[in-house]
């Protein structure tokens, strides 16, 4: 994108003006031929519009040749920034020689697709100048036995020099559009590709009249729900719950059931395909989504730490906040003392996916970024999951003081983890099966529930011994 806007720069500041002065010579000259002497005048003139002919049917093939070549170009800049970032998986499978040569392969690609251009381009520019070259000369051979009474009207020396000056003034702007041809082409592509993604249109919009609620008391309700990522396989099927303000709901389910997708659903990240979503009664889609989500907090199941100090990813969400403020809520989440033990504290530099902390680190931050935020519906998506027994308990601590008073969804595969929620939300294939309390739950014969619960126990049991 930012070399297709430099490219487009580059013709409105210069070639647009050489363009316009171009033609504008371009007729005036004519003219002036046209007026010295009109025989002579024609056989100039007639073939310009040939020329300019050919120099756009040329441009047009350029553009298409231009496209394909920033395709592939873009195919290898894919490439990269996915072998790059993902380096550590390339090397522990042994896999650099394979993804060398995919990117030799690419890059060959591109380069053919150039080579094709500058064969283009210098095949075309030649044959262009000739035949310039050839109308002059034609001029020459018409002009003189005139200019000596040889043959024809008789012709002044004077008038004729004139016109071979003109003459040569009058080239000069068809080999400037010429040229220029190569940057408007250059540009149009680009010019195609920028407004590719700008024309995208946003697949969450917010209704013409949205409202804000304020403040949002936190009740939750899905009423027959459907839902697919690709409109294809469906991943939510009829689900229908309604959640109290300030309940916990712990989301629980095989892999791959759909539990982080109902929290994708509740910020909105997508719409649903079928069915609502109710918040204190309001469709999500007539809420004002920024205004929404400002009073969610999410831990997510991969917490993504953005390149600066840890300061600034904790205040992340709400850049005012004072440093009290950001040790209080680190102290909640259990990370004021491990962040305090670091060389530069809370000015700690951490990478572009937080690379110098552990993952329970990382997740102990996003918790606080969460908790300074102090939203209303709160979505802990496996925010236990990357830690230790003993630091797990002092999440849990931090969590306990996070979620009271609040709407809450939280999803653990650790069953054991969620024995405080109000009430369990059991999914699975994408449908809710069964519903109720820990105790409740476990009483159902041959439950979905009891049979997760079982299964886990037999495994901590095993481990044990
Ligand atoms: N962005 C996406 N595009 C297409 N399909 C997706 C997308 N995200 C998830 N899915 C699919 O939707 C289904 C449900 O995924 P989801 O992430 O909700 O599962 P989950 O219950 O959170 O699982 P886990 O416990 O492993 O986190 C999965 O089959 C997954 O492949
Ligand atoms: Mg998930």
């Amino acid at each position: 994108m930012s070399s297709d806007t430099d490219r487009i720069w580059d013709f409105i500041a210069f070639g647009v003006v050489e363009v316009t002065t171009s033609v504008m010579m371009l007729a005036g000259l004519g003219a002036v031929l046209l007026s010295l002497d009109w025989r002579l005048g024609l056989v100039v003139t007639i073939p310009i519009p040939f020329v300019l002919a050919a120099i756009f049917l040329h441009g047009r093939r350029m553009q298409g040749l231009f496209l394909r070549a920033w395709r592939k170009w873009s195919q290898l800049t894919d490439c990269l920034s996915d072998t790059i970032p993902g380096v550590r998986v390339v090397k522990a499978f042994n896999r650099e020689g394979f993804e060398t040569k995919k990117f030799r392969e690419r890059n060959t690609a591109v380069l053919g697709k150039f080579t094709r251009i500058h064969h283009a381009w210098t095949s075309f520019w030649p044959g262009l100048m000739l035949s310039i070259q050839i109308l002059i000369l034609t001029v020459w051979i018409l002009g003189v036995p005139r200019v000596l009474g040889l043959s024809g009207a008789s012709l002044s020396a004077g008038t004729f020099v004139s016109f071979v000056l003109y003459m040569t003034m009058f080239m000069q702007p068809i080999e400037i559009i010429g040229q220029m041809a190569r940057m408007v082409n250059r540009a149009t592509s680009s010019a195609y590709r920028v407004f590719e993604v700008l024309d995208t249109k946003p697949q969450i919009v917010d209704a013409e009249a949205s409202v804000r609620l304020e403040p949002i008391q936190g009740r939750v309700t899905f009423e027959n729900v459907y839902f697919s990522y690709d409109g294809v396989r469906p991943i939510l099927r009829n689900m229908s719950f309604e959640i109290q303000a300030g309940e916990m709901i712990g989301l629980v389910g095989p892999s791959g059931s759909g539990k982080t997708t109902v929290t994708n659903l509740l910020a909105r990240f997508y719409d649903v395909s079928d069915g609502r979503i109710l918040v204190d009664g309001v469709d999500l889609k007539s809420l004002e989504s920024g205004h929404y989500r400002r009073q969610i907090g999410m831990v997510l199941q991969d917490p993504y730490l953005f390149h600066g100090s840890i300061l600034e990813n904790i205040r992340y969400a709400k850049p005012e906040a004072g440093l009290d403020e950001v040790i209080r809520a680190s102290e909640a989440a259990n990370a004021h003392k491990f962040i305090s033990q670091l060389p530069h504290g809370y000015d700690t530099m951490v990478g572009e996916r937080g690379h110098s902390l552990s993952g329970g680190e990382r997740q102990r931050i996003s918790i606080a970024r969460a908790i300074l935020l102090d939203p209303r519906i709160l979505i802990l998506d496996e925010a236990t999951s990357a830690v230790d027994t003993e630091t797990e308990r002092q999440i849990q601590d931090a969590l306990d003081r996070l979620v009271k008073g609040r709407t809450v969804f939280a999803i653990a595969h650790r069953l054991s983890t969620l024995t405080r929620a109000d009430r369990l939300l059991v999914i699975k294939e994408g449908r809710l099966v069964e519903q109720g309390r820990h105790q409740e739950l476990l009483e159902i014969p041959n439950g979905v529930f009891k049979g997760l619960y079982k299964l886990q126990q037999e495994l901590h049991a095993s481990s044990v011994v």
